[in-house]
């Protein structure tokens, strides 16, 4: 079963071929961070146009890596929501139009779905039921995941998701939009415990995380340091190691009680936090002592991309999922749990 795959949500435009026995065929990303920089952050318009010139392109270059005709597919799935809607229409349009023509089924995957199975796409070994940290430039959320469309959410960003503190907090300190891994690279420059910015809602009972206070408290420090010249080069890594320090606190925390209190014995992480090294080692050293797993997808994989929505597509597919109406519809808001299992979803589509 040969599944193409299409990621339009935000500022970056991927397809990817998904092959049920051969595994990952090909896949091919185009980041917009050059065109949004100069803007401090994602211009919805700008997006949805870059879109529409790159996505036939790279279409064709899917096509010519993997050697295969689009008359080889089975399916086309893209990412119908949560997103940019301008954006998300690009890639709904072509795609609803692409398995119009070949008489194929499209699948509407829901972005975090995708970021949820990216970890299974090169572990065969990996399968439900599982915990997922999954912490992107939209969302936070710590979800039980017991099958395929079956997500509960234990905990989830009360304001800030967690990429998106990195963006703002990278923002303060003069970084180039996505702030994220620039940030972490300027945090490795950082001295240990020069600054110290408390980890919010650590000491509150429960899975739910925020991180708007802790951008206010790297705010009001840079806007002080500003004020009294005293915001050099080294002065800037140490309060991004300070705040990197604190956010990743904030996640740990959080992933080890949902561990405690679930007893899960498999924790996935995903998304592009999940790319973020200081993230991945202090999860792997606090782990140690308990009795999970932790799984992250390939670096590559981290970030958005088109092989996990191929590969959703691809798995819902297989569980007997069918071809849904032919109207172009997308969800910018689209919360996860509105996702149902292939049957009970081909339900609500009869
Ligand atoms: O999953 P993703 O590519 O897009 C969304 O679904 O939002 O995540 C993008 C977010 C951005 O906020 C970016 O700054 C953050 O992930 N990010 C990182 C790192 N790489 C990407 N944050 C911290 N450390 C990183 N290495
Ligand atoms: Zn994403």
């Amino acid at each position: 079963m040969l599944v193409l795959g299409v990621e339009t949500s935000c500022d970056e435009t991927a397809a990817a071929l998904y092959d049920s026995q051969k595994g990952l065929l090909a896949h091919a990303l185009y980041s917009q961070a050059d065109l949004h920089t100069q803007f401090g952050g994602v211009v919805p318009e700008l997006a949805a146009r870059d879109h529409v010139r790159k996505l036939i392109p790279m279409l064709r270059q899917v096509c010519r890596d993997s050697g295969c005709e689009l008359a080889d597919l089975n399916a086309v799935a893209y990412t119908a929501g949560p997103g940019l809607v301008g954006a998300l229409l690009v890639g709904a349009t072509l795609s609803r139009t692409l398995a119009w023509a070949l008489d194929i089924p499209a699948l509407a995957i829901h972005h975090m779905e995708g970021h949820l199975l990216a970890p299974l796409l090169e572990d065969s070994n990996l399968a439900f039921p599982f915990l997922a940290l999954l912490v992107s430039g939209g969302h936070t959320l710590l979800v039980s995941a017991e099958g395929l469309g079956v997500y509960r959410i234990l905990g989830e960003s009360v304001d800030d998701a967690a990429g998106e503190a990195f963006d703002k907090t990278a923002k303060l300190l003069g970084l180039p939009y996505p702030g994220g891994p620039v940030l972490e690279e300027l945090a490795e420059k950082g001295t240990p415990g020069r600054f110290r910015f408390t980890s919010p809602m650590i000491n509150k009972p429960g899975l739910n995380f925020s991180f708007s206070g802790l951008k206010t408290q790297v705010m009001v420090k840079v806007r002080a340091l500003q004020k009294a010249q005293l915001l050099d080069e080294q002065t800037r890594a140490d309060i991004a190691l300070a705040f990197q320090n604190a956010a990743v606190e904030a996640l740990v925390i959080k992933c080890r009680r949902a561990v405690q209190a679930t007893g899960a014995d498999t924790l996935i992480i995903s998304g592009g936090v999940s790319a973020n090294k200081a993230l991945r080692k202090a999860l792997n050293d606090r782990t140690k002592r308990i009795a999970c797993k932790l799984h992250y997808p390939a670096l590559e994989f981290c970030t958005d991309n088109g092989a996990m929505i191929a590969f959703a597509g691809c798995l819902r597919l297989q569980a007997g999922a069918v071809n849904e109406p032919l109207s172009i519809f997308v969800k910018p808001r689209w919360p996860l749990t509105e996702l149902r299992p292939p049957s009970a979803a081909n339900a609500d589509v009869g």
